[in-house]
């Protein structure tokens, strides 16, 4: 059959080095399942755990679910692909065989499905920069600083915007003077969460209900990133996020209405089986039931929160909201989980916005969206 020579070209990049592979695999088979291949002409691209750089085909893509509880993974015996430099405003990949380029394909804007580190963290926001290609979500900056929560924080606090006490320790901290570490996470009040600054999924998290626990947990969290946080914990909070897509007329950025994450648990948090593997343990409300007022102030922080980090396209923002009406921001995603069953995609569908056009509204911002310096 022919295809219209109207198509879309989609250069869709999942998979990944970091501990998220799995998750963007899955997110993935989400994505491309609901890609209208009408619309879209869909290249895969994955990145194997061990950073090789590989041609998938849609089928195979379209493919990647959960299976008897295991989250998928990529081969790395598949066919090695790799982005060229090309001329004008898309981008061009080609597969490699035998240290040969066997075969060359064009498409017109990348969509990168990778979450956490190298991925999310502007690491290939900065190649598609310096190969100018068109991409979906936030540029370089915005994303290195949405994935580091000690930057997001400064950068929300700097903002006037709401984020609990935390102690972020470097590798030098730690090793020069861990006893000043510790003493100053005692000023901070139990319990605590030891997170990976650039984590994600709940990776390396540790939540602390003594202060002899913490090298343990810094350790754990180590095991991830060199760089860590330590937060304060919030107590009796609910678990409120909101999705939030760029205006395609260039206003102010839209927020869906908020959704909320329950815990069956107070001692459990949402970690990464709750979020992925055992649904029995949360309780995902879409939209949240929030009063008026509070509802407004979740919209209204996220909104602001998107604005201040200069993400662009896409982020979910993750919030706190105490029982005296409180709003904190807990992180932004500027990749969030993306398959169906995710939160970003059921919001929207429960602010009025289906999956597919939720896909269809990405592709167009990055598709119109200025090259270069915005
Ligand atoms: N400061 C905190 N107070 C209370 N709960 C927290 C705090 N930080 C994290 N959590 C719990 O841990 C989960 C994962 O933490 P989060 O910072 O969102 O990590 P990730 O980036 O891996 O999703 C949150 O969804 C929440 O349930
Ligand atoms: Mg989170």
């Amino acid at each position: 059959m022919t295809q219209p020579a109207s198509r879309v070209r989609v250069a869709v990049i999942f998979g990944g080095v970091s501990s998220e592979h799995d998750v963007s695999c899955l997110t993935a088979g989400g994505v491309t399942r609901a890609m209208d291949p009408a619309k879209y002409d869909v290249i895969g691209i994955g990145i194997t755990p061990s950073g090789k750089w590989t041609q998938v085909t849609r089928d195979a893509m379209a493919a990647m679910e959960v299976v008897d509880g295991k989250l998928p993974r990529l081969d790395e015996d598949a066919p090695e692909a790799t982005l060229l430099q090309c001329a004008g405003e898309g981008g061009r990949v080609a597969t490699i065989a035998q240290d040969r380029i066997v075969d060359v394909r064009d498409f017109d804007v990348a969509f990168a499905l990778l979450h956490g580190p190298f991925g999310e963290d502007g690491t290939i926001q900065g190649l598609f920069e310096m190969y100018q290609v068109r991409y979906v979500g936030s540029g370089v900056a915005g994303s290195a600083i949405g994935m580091d929560k000690d930057l997001m924080k400064r950068t929300l606090q700097s903002a006037g915007l709401p984020v609990g006490p935390w102690l972020a320790v470097t590798p030098i901290d730690w090793k020069t003077d861990p006893q000043g570490v510790l003493d100053s996470a005692r000023h901070l009040e139990l319990p605590l969460f030891v997170k990976p600054a650039r984590g994600g999924s709940s990776v390396g998290i540790s939540r602390v209900t003594s202060y002899d626990d913490l090298p343990a947990a810094i350790a754990a969290a180590q095991r991830h990133d060199p760089k860590i946080v330590i937060e304060q914990g919030f107590t009796a909070v609910r678990e409120i996020e909101c999705a939030v897509l760029t205006d395609p007329e260039g206003g102010s950025p839209r927020v869906s209405l908020p959704g909320e994450i329950e815990m069956h648990t107070e001692e459990k948090f949402y970690d990464f089986e709750s979020k992925y593997l055992a649904e029995s343990q949360v309780t995902l409300h879409v939209p949240a039931i929030l009063d008026d007022d509070l509802r407004e102030q979740c919209r209204a922080v996220a909104g602001e929160a998107f604005a201040a980090l200069a993400a662009e396209g896409l982020a979910r923002v993750d919030l706190f909201a105490t029982g005296q009406g409180e709003v904190y921001v807990n992180e932004i995603n500027t990749m969030p989980g993306f398959t169906r069953f995710s939160m970003f995609p059921m919001m929207w569908a429960a602010s009025g916005v289906s999956y597919p056009e939720v896909i269809d509204w990405l592709l167009g911002l990055a598709l119109t969206r200025p090259m270069g310096l915005r």
